[in-house]
C-alpha cells in the first residue's frame, strides 16, 4: 500500500480548526449531535472486547423495516463507511488489478484502490449528463478482468441518485461480468423523492456499505456496516476486519444501537430541517446568474459550479470566501476536478449560517472578478 494524505482530509475544517469558520458549507453530514441531547445512561456497559462482527442488537435495527431476505449474518459492522470501503477494496483488490470507479465521488472510494496499486478506469458523471451514470459507458469500461465496479448513491459530492430500474440493470451488467458492486449507500436515509432498496438485498454480487455519520449527524461515533449475502465474501472481510481492529469500540455500539432503537425520536425532525434547508439552497440558486447546478436528490450535499461566462479568479474567491467572510466550500480539486466546482453542504449549518454562506458565495465571487 502506498499511502497519501488526500487534499479533502488536510484541508477538512476540523483540520483547519472550526474556529476559524462562521458558516461552514463544507461539511457532508448533517449537523453533529450533542451527546447530551441523547440522554443515554450507559453506566453499566462493561467495557470487554466486543462481538467481532458487531453488536446483534445493532445488527437487527440496522436490518429493521427493510426489505428482502438479509439476515443478521450478512451485516458487519466496521469503524465508519470509511472502513468498511477499505476493507472491501483491500480484500478484493491487488496491485495491477482493474475496477471501474465512479467519478466524482468521495475520495476514499478512489484513493484506496490507488493506494493498492489497482488499475483504474473511471465512470465520468458529468454536469452536461446531469452527474447520471452512464449505463453504456459502464458496459464499455468493464472487461472480463473487471474485479470490482464502484458507485455511490445518493452520490458524494453531486446528490444525484440512480432509479431503482438503472440499479438492477447495472446489477445485471455486473452479474454477465466477473465482478462484484461496491455501492456506497451511506446517504440512502436522506433520500428525498424515492429511496431504493439495500443493493446487497437484490444479488450475492452487491456489497452495500453504509453509516450513521451523514443522516444522523454521528460522524464521532465510528459506527459503519457493510452488507453482503455472500458468506465466502462475509468471512474474507470479517478477517481483515479482526486483523484491523478484532471488533469495533463496544460503546460507540451501544450508542448506535439504543440511537437507531429510538430513531423515530429523532429522525423527523432530523428529516424537515434537512428539506427545509434543501429548500433555502434551491430558492437561493434560482435567484442568482454566478452558479448554476444540478439540483440533487438525496445526500446533504451538491456540486453547483461557476457558470461559463462568469470570469473569475478561483484562488482569490476562496481565499476572500475564507478570509474576509468566514465561510467555507469544499474546492474543486477535493475531487480532481476543477475549481469552478465546489462541493456545498447545505445539511450541516443552521439555516442562518447557510443563508449567511449562500450570500458570502456571491459576494466574494463579485470580488474575484477578473477585469
Ligand atoms: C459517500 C461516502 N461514503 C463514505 C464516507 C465515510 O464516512 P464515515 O466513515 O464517517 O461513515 C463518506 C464521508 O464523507 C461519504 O461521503
Amino acid at each position: 500500500m502506498k499511502y497519501v494524505r488526500m487534499p479533502i482530509e488536510i484541508e477538512s475544517p476540523e483540520q483547519m480548526g472550526y474556529s476559524t469558520i462562521k458558516n461552514n458549507l463544507s461539511e457532508s453530514s448533517y449537523t453533529d449531535t450533542i451527546f447530551k441531547n441523547l440522554n443515554l445512561n450507559m453506566n453499566e456497559l462493561v467495557i470487554c472486547y466486543g462481538d467481532h462482527v458487531g453488536h446483534p442488537g445493532l445488527r437487527a435495527e440496522i436490518l429493521k423495516g427493510e426489505s428482502g431476505n438479509l439476515g443478521l449474518d450478512d451485516v458487519l459492522v466496521t469503524a465508519g463507511a470509511a472502513s468498511a470501503l477499505f476493507i472491501v477494496s483491500t480484500s478484493l483488490l491487488e496491485a495491477g488489478d482493474e475496477l471501474v470507479v465512479a467519478k466524482p465521488n468521495y475520495a476514499t472510494n478512489i484513493e484506496t484502490p490507488k493506494a493498492i496499486g489497482a488499475s483504474i478506469k473511471y465512470l465520468p458523471m458529468t454536469f452536461e449528463n446531469n452527474f447520471q451514470v452512464d449505463l453504456n459507458e459502464l458496459k464499455k469500461l468493464i472487461t472480463p478482468k473487471t474485479k470490482l465496479v464502484s458507485l455511490t448513491c445518493p452520490h458524494n459530492p453531486t446528490g444525484t441518485m440512480i432509479s431503482e430500474a438503472d440499479l438492477k440493470e447495472i446489477i445485471k451488467i455486473v452479474e454477465a461480468s466477473n465482478a462484484f458492486l461496491l455501492f456506497d449507500e451511506t446517504y440512502r436515509d436522506m433520500s428525498f423523492k424515492f429511496k431504493l432498496p439495500i443493493a446487497a438485498s437484490l444479488s450475492d454480487r452487491v456489497i452495500s456499505v453504509s453509516s450513521l455519520s451523514k443522516t444522523y449527524g454521528l460522524p464521532g461515533i465510528r459506527i459503519g456496516w457493510l452488507i453482503t449475502q455472500n458468506k465466502k465474501l462475509q468471512d474474507l472481510f470479517l478477517a481483515a476486519k479482526e486483523q484491523i481492529f478484532i471488533c469495533g469500540s463496544v460503546v460507540d455500539e451501544e450508542i448506535a444501537y439504543r440511537y437507531l432503537a429510538r430513531r423515530n425520536d429523532y429522525f423527523p425532525a432530523i428529516k424537515k430541517d434537512m428539506l427545509e434547508k434543501f429548500e433555502i439552497t434551491k430558492k437561493w440558486m434560482n435567484q442568482q446568474n454566478i452558479f448554476e447546478w444540478i439540483e440533487p436528490s438525496g445526500g446533504v450535499v451538491c456540486f453547483p459550479r461557476f457558470k461559463k461566462d462568469f470570469h473569475f479568479d478561483s484562488e482569490k474567491f476562496y481565499r476572500i470566501l475564507l478570509e474576509d467572510y468566514k465561510t467555507y466550500v469544499g474546492p474543486g480539486h477535493w475531487f480532481e476536478e476543477s475549481d469552478r466546482h465546489f462541493r456545498l453542504g447545505f445539511g450541516w449549518p443552521t439555516q442562518n449560517e447557510l443563508l449567511n454562506g449562500l450570500k458570502a458565495l456571491e459576494q466574494a465571487a463579485q470580488a474575484s472578478l477578473k477585469s
